[in-house]
């Protein structure tokens, strides 16, 4: 069964092909950060026209590539929420369009879940139940993965995503946006125990996060010394800074396995890209036994292939839509 998948939530204009849920047939992302760096984070009202200049070429160049044409797809799946909602209704538009032309179903896919996904696609074997920790932009969850399509949330950030976090204080130490891989590089070698960083504690729920105390200490610490015409070390700030983000995913995390009794973890998302972030986790499977799933840096960040591999499982679990599907700026799981 083959799936073409739309993503359209956020600044990723992404259109793929997908078979079975598990194999990419093609995968082409556009990326609009050129322009939106210079805003120095995503103007939605430019993430929307981008998506409406650069969704139909990349359709017509997905199926090309998947060597399809549209008659042989059999759904399309679509990002419906969460995310940016002038951005979502261009890929759904887009989708209603395809799906009437050919007469195909439509599959409403939750962002979330497709980034759960992408480790489908990364590892054929997996199969669920799994704890998967997915860190964006915009969001951080510690998810129950029970089955293909039914993920609960078990812990969330009560404030800002820690990829946000990233973004922040990235943009307040002078670097590109997004910071996140700038952060990752220029931490690279940084005396990580240079600088005591506050890690965030949340009353009541041991799995929820918090990243905006860690936000405002580090920008914090870079305005005083500013203020004091002190230097800072920035490879040491960066480092000590991704310690303390890093020591928080895991730790709930590992919390979260302890607690399901399952034996599988998997990472989602953008921040799982960091390379101090991936050597912790490693680490902590070893010595601890879990099986750890690590996507590719191809699929951690926003793509079709794995709204498609998504939609695949939805698809199947009989979650299709009609022509009046909205898009949702915010969704529960
Ligand atoms: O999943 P994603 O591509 O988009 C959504 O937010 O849905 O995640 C983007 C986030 C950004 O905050 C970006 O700075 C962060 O992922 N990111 C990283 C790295 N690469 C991307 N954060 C830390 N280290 C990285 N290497």
């Amino acid at each position: 069964m083959k799936i073409l998948g739309i993503e359209s939530s956020c600044d990723e204009t992404a259109v793929a092909v997908v078979k079975n849920g598990r194999e990419i047939l093609s995968s082409l992302v556009y990326s609009q950060i050129d322009k939106h760096a210079i805003y120095g984070g995503v103007v939605p009202e430019i993430a929307s026209r981008c998506h409406v200049e650069t969704i139909s070429g990349l359709c017509s160049k997905a199926l090309e590539e998947a060597r399809i044409i549209l008659e042989d797809i059999d759904a399309v799946a679509v990002s419906y929420a969460p995310g940016l909602i002038g951005a979502l209704l261009v890929g759904i538009s887009f989708a209603k369009g395809l799906a009437y032309a050919a007469d195909k179903p439509i599959v409403p896919v939750h962002h979330i879940k497709g980034h759960v996904a992408a480790n489908y696609l990364a590892f054929p074997e997996l199969e669920p139940p799994f704890i998967c920790l997915s860190v964006s932009g915009g969001n951080s969850l510690i998810l129950d993965v029970k089955d293909y399509t039914e993920i609960t949330t078990l812990g969330a950030s009560c404030d800002d995503a820690a990829g946000e976090c990233f973004d922040k204080v990235a943009r307040v130490m002078g670097l590109p946006y997004p910071g996140g891989r700038y952060i990752d590089e220029l931490s690279q070698g940084g005396d990580e125990n240079k600088y005591k960083l506050p890690q965030g504690h949340i009353e009541g729920n041991p799995l929820d996060m918090s990243f905006s105390g860690l936000k405002t200490a580090s920008i914090n610490l870079i305005h005083n010394a500013e203020q004091k015409g002190e230097e800072i070390d920035r490879s040491a700030l960066a480092a000590s800074f991704t310690k303390t983000v890093s020591e928080s995913l895991l730790s709930r995390s590992l919390l979260a396995l302890e607690q399901s009794g399952y034996k599988k973890l998997c990472l989602a998302g953008g921040v799982a890209a960091n390379s101090r972030i991936r050597a912790d986790f490693k680490n902590a499977a070893e010595e601890r036994g879990f099986e750890l799933f690590m996507p590719p840096l191809s699929l951690c960040g926003d793509n079709a292939a794995m709204i498609a591999a998504q939609g695949y499982f939805e698809f199947m679990a009989g979650n299709t839509a009609g022509l009046d599907l909205n898009g949702y700026a915010s969704m529960e799981l």
